[in-house]
């Protein structure tokens, strides 16, 4: 099956649709670039209400893990560290060098930081975890790149282990300014859940899904977590 197929198999012209290649970073021209510094990051996640979201998915699906081991792939500037139970023992690791710099001048007392992106999880031989999160990160990779992380997941996980993922997606009823503001991010591959969700199936052979709508942000915006357990 090739990387693409999950998508295909959903029809070609949804406005979804992955593209070639991989993404190559944003131009010098487009303001989307500012988010790559880590405190305009802060800023505008905050300014859109996303601290709620974060706060809640804490609350909700890490504080029950009691004082468990738990990486963060993707981890951007440590922005989810704020919310963390005080019990997790937490690692992140980002593609980013600036976020991580940032994410260990803030947190680095307390917890562990690695620059590495998907592919090179290996490398790193770290514990296994209870649990593996990646917030916000399946929507900047490709396929290929979503079954790359699966697979360094899966030894990464301690038996009984949760890998869990949230990111924002299209929906067929979405309003059209929704669909916009989703289809203005930075990561080029939002999907539909259940294109989110079939990919990860290949690799977990349970994989729970929840969609929501705009649960406190200031935006419109459709959100999918899905928890794969089982690898
Ligand atoms: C939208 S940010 C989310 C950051 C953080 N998880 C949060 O909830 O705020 C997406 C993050 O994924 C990282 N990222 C994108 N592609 C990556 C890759 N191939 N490997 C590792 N990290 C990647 C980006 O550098 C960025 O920090």
């Amino acid at each position: 099956m090739s990387p693409r197929s999950s998508s295909e198999a959903m029809g070609p012209k949804k406005p979804n649709q992955i593209p070639d290649s991989p993404p190559q970073g944003l131009p010098l021209w487009d303001p989307r670039k500012f988010l790559e510094r880590p405190g305009v990051y802060n800023f505008f996640q905050r300014a859109v209400g996303a601290d709620r979201p974060r706060r809640r998915f804490m609350a909700e699906h890490v504080a029950p893990l009691g004082s468990a081991r738990v990486l963060e792939v993707g981890c951007g500037p440590g922005t989810n560290c704020a919310w963390l139970p005080k019990s997790i023992e937490y690692v992140g690791c980002d593609l980013s060098e600036a976020y991580i710099t940032y994410a260990r001048q803030v947190y680095g007392d307390r917890y562990q930081f690695f620059s590495a992106p998907v592919g090179r999880l290996r490398a790193l031989g770290l514990k296994p975890f209870k649990a593996v999160i990646a917030l916000a990160l399946l929507h900047h990779l490709n396929d290929a790149e979503v079954l790359t992380l699966c697979g360094e997941v899966v030894p990464l996980l301690e038996p009984g282990g949760i890998f869990m993922t949230g990111d924002p997606c299209f929906t067929p009823n979405q309003s059209r300014l929704e669909r916009f503001i989703t289809s203005c991010d930075r990561g080029r591959y939002v999907r539909y859940p259940e294109q989110y969700r079939a990919l990860l199936a290949r690799k977990f052979p349970v994989v729970d899904m929840e969609v929501s709508r705009s649960r406190g942000m200031m935006i419109p915006n459709s959100g999918v977590l899905l928890k794969a357990h089982g690898g």
